[in-house]
């Protein structure tokens, strides 16, 4: 065996150090390393993200400024590159990690007119949108956009026929519009993110429409929601433009599923939910809460595997979130993540969160005057690296990093490998 493996690889060396007992460990740890070593790397033309304050970057923001004006200040965003970010995060979200990890570069919100660049994809999700369609929605509502996914995929599809637009030399002849767009037959070569829900159940406790006993009669509905929007974003549409034959819409064929982190474990709900006789896990997280996420992921993944037999040519992976959360919970120390269960951007109680003043925000708590919108080195934590949660709601920049590796070098991700291409690492820790 030693003998095959060594001519096949060509390494004299290789086949000294296989001979002897070692012989069966060695030839697995050489086929490991061949195969790393063959791995392309990432290529993705773009990166198209959908989902809800999670991964927007930027889209309710431009949409509604006045609502979300504590998006781009301090100390929202205070560590990414090219901050005001617009981000509810301290540095980088999960999809900006991939983003950079696939493409080496960030993704802008496509309702942002005067963005950056679109060359490498964009983004859809939006903070306060729902998996769930929205059928009323009351201006000023706390956190609540109507941007709902069914919204997103409207955008997605007009989208496209823009770019067709000014790809086509009849309606945009050279040298007219210049625009910085991807090429539209490169959208089924990209990288989709799907990562919706979390809002759904989040703001349905938060906001108390629902109780804690009554929130997993919606899993089905919110899972539903997310399957239809897969299959929305996999199913080829005709599009008849005016004087012109019709064509094929490119449909999504790599598509990143996230599912739920572990509810029971988000700093605001450990404080809103957390009672003297509640049941708590080993990790200090609320039991109740983190059922929510099991049904929810367990029904996600269910339909997951069902769409794959359903859309063959399609490679639809599921990221476990919830599993990465829980990997870091059980060794805190070895992700530096020294206070997994606080918010870093917060104040008082047990979690660091107070409902009456969140992050971004100035106001009195125990009588006396706080004030969140401090920029660095003032922050409102002392190491904001150690936290897993920015601001008690969403998953800071630590957590992101961390799921996005794990995603990218093919753990908690399914099918096995993943991507299957090597992610550049470039600019991991990139800030300035
Ligand atoms: C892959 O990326 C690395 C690091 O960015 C680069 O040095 C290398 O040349 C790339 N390989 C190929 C085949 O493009
Ligand atoms: C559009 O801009 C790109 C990049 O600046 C350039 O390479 C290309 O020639 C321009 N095309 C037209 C039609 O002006
Ligand atoms: C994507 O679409 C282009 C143009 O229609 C086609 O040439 C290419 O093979 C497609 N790629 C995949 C992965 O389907
Ligand atoms: C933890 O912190 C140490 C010291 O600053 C650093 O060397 C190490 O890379 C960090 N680990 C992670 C997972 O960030
Ligand atoms: C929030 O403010 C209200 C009004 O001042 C007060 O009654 C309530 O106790 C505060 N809640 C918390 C959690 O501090
Ligand atoms: C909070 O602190 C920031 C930064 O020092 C300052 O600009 C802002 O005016 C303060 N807010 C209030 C309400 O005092």
């Amino acid at each position: 065996m030693e003998f095959a493996m060594g001519k096949r690889q060509g390494d004299g060396a290789a086949r000294m150090l296989c001979l002897g007992a070692l012989v069966v460990l060695c030839f697995v740890s050489q086929v490991t390393k061949a195969q790393a070593a063959t791995l392309p790397n990432c290529s993705y033309p773009g990166v198209f993200s959908f989902g809800d304050s999670l991964s927007d970057v930027g889209n309710s923001i431009a949409a509604f400024p006045e609502q979300f004006a504590h998006a781009e200040l301090d100390p929202n965003g205070h560590i990414f590159p090219q901050h005001a970010a617009d981000r509810f995060t301290d540095g980088k979200l999960l999809v900006d990690f991939l983003a950079f990890g696939v493409r080496r570069r960030p993704i802008y919100p496509v309702l942002r007119g005067t963005a950056g660049d679109f060359t490498y994809g964009t983004c859809f999700a939006a903070y306060g949108g729902p998996a769930r369609t929205v059928k009323v929605w009351i201006k000023d509502n706390g956190f609540n956009t109507p941007f709902s996914l069914d919204v997103q995929y409207q955008w997605y599809e007009r989208y496209k026929i823009r770019v067709w637009f000014y790809e086509s030399p009849v309606f945009n002849p050279p040298g007219r519009l210049n625009q910085s767009l991807p090429k539209l037959a490169t959208f089924n070569e990209s990288l989709f993110t799907v990562w919706a829900g979390y809002h759904d159940y989040f703001f349905s406790l938060y906001d108390k429409i629902l109780t804690v006993a009554e929130t997993p009669k919606i899993v089905p509905d919110v899972v539903q929601a997310i399957e239809d929007h897969l299959v929305k974003i996999m199913t080829p549409v005709v599009y008849t433009p005016p004087a012109t034959p019709s064509m094929i819409m490119p449909t999504a064929k790599t598509i990143l599923v996230v599912n739920l982190p572990p509810l029971g474990c988000i700093p605001a709900m450990l404080t809103l939910f957390g009672t003297p006789t509640a049941k708590y896990d080993n990790y200090g997280c609320l039991s109740a809460l983190n059922l929510i996420s099991i049904a929810h992921n367990t029904l996600l993944e269910t339909k997951i595997i069902a769409l794959r037999a359903k859309f063959p040519a399609a490679k639809i992976l599921y990221g476990d979130a919830y599993s990465v959360y829980t990997d870091i919970l059980k060794d805190p120390k070895s992700y530096n993540a020294t206070a997994p269960l606080q918010a870093c951007c917060g104040v008082g109680g047990a979690y660091n969160f107070n409902t009456n003043v969140t992050c971004g925000h100035a106001g009195i708590v125990a009588n006396k005057f706080v004030n969140l919108t401090m920029s660095l080195p003032a922050m409102p934590c002392a190491d904001p690296s150690a936290h897993l949660s920015w601001d008690g709601i969403h998953t800071s920049n630590t957590f992101n990093k961390a799921a996005a590796t794990a995603f990218l070098t093919g753990k908690h991700i399914t099918p096995a490998g993943g991507l299957n291409c090597s992610p550049d690492f470039t600019f991991w820790e990139a800030r300035s």
